[in-house]
């Protein structure tokens, strides 16, 4: 919205936020010219002024100014509390992640992007996304650090090895956008980039009708979950399971051996599919093994997808009818995401 059109090196500007960052970056090159001006032109002035008449003069002593004092610590301290302030405000409304947003899942690995939404629909190097919805990123990586960086959305953020990281937009110009990888990670990692494509919600519908969409994350994970890693024969026992309960704990508190408590959170779940015996649940033995080195990041991406279903968390998938708010809608959307909606009710 701001300088963006005209000014040569300045990518679009196509997010909610992006007029805020850039709003920002001009208050705080208004400010460095404000100040930069004055000095550069007061070096001169007392270079011409006060250059040497005479030799060993001494000059007349001057004492402390109160007015002079409080005036050139009063501005400079407003100034900086105007950008502290304002880049906390652009911060916080950047990283404060939507609760309505369309999920989407990203695994970085040596050099690309592995993208899949909700829906199930698999992307690399590209995203597809409607304009003017929210879009939440889950983020990891399978070897080392990388960083799902969008210039034109003004926003970026380091994907990590072994935890999950965030992002959220909300685009609001159809168009094709660049995405980059911006933290160095090795010989390639210049081609590590793609292209983010917004679309109207129409074009958008097009595009997921006419793409093999396989399973969701929520599916996949239900198949890791009961068949190849066989995690349902301790955990989907009923009363007398000999794995913790899954259902119904997300987002809650569940009390430890040793009589901590933790919230279960997608790091929390993925922890304990790779390190059961770090957080043992009060009332259960530490016999889980390790799934350290048998998943993939993406399937432990469905894997936490599944068990948050389980506590009636499903990601949005990224059809029109999924944002309504009324249920009944989800029958009205395509036969995969209409699959997992009934799916995550029944587990509710
Ligand atoms: Cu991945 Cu640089």
């Amino acid at each position: 919205m701001l300088a963006s059109e005209w000014v040569p090196i300045f990518p679009d500007a196509a997010s909610s936020f992006a007029w805020q960052v850039d709003a920002l970056y001009a208050y705080l090159i208004l400010v460095s010219i404000a100040f930069t001006i004055p000095i550069v032109a007061a070096i001169f002035f007392f270079g011409v002024r006060y250059r040497e008449r005479e030799k060993y003069a001494t000059p007349e002593e001057m004492h402390g100014s109160i007015v002079l004092e409080t005036v050139w610590s009063i501005i400079p301290f407003v100034i900086s509390m105007t950008i502290f302030l304002g880049g906390a405000y652009v911060y916080f409304n950047q990283f404060r992640l939507p609760d309505d947003g369309m999920d989407v899942y990203v695994v970085g690995k040596q050099w690309m992007w592995k993208l899949q939404h909700a829906s199930g629909h698999r992307e690399i190097n590209e995203l597809h996304v409607p304009v003017g919805r929210k879009v939440k990123l889950t983020m990891t990586t399978e070897d080392v650090l990388h960083d799902f960086s969008i210039p034109a959305f003004r926003t970026k953020a380091d994907v990590v090895p072994g935890r999950y990281t965030y992002l959220w937009f909300e685009a609001t110009k159809p168009g094709k956008y660049h995405l980059y990888c911006a933290e160095y990670c090795g010989l390639n990692h210049s081609g590590m980039g793609g292209w983010i494509y917004v679309m109207e919600q129409r074009d958008f519908d097009n595009w997921l009708a006419g793409n093999e969409s396989g399973q969701t994350p929520v599916q996949q994970g239900k198949d890791l979950f009961e068949n190849k890693l066989g995690c349902a024969s301790c955990h989907a026992g009923g009363d007398n399971q000999r794995g913790a309960k899954l259902e119904n704990i997300f987002g809650h508190d569940v009390k430890l051996v040793g009589g901590q408590t933790v919230k279960v959170t997608d790091e929390y779940i993925r922890n304990s599919i790779l390190n059961p015996s770090s957080q043992v649940v009060e009332g259960f033995q530490p016999i889980m093994p390790t799934f350290k080195g048998q998943v993939t990041e993406e399937q432990l991406v469905s894997l936490v997808a599944y068990i948050k279903s389980l506590s009636g968390v499903t990601g949005s998938a990224a059809t029109p009818a999924a944002a309504a708010p009324a249920p009944a809608a989800n029958t009205a959307a395509t036969a995969p995401a209409a699959n997992a909606a009934t799916h995550s009710n029944s587990n509710r």
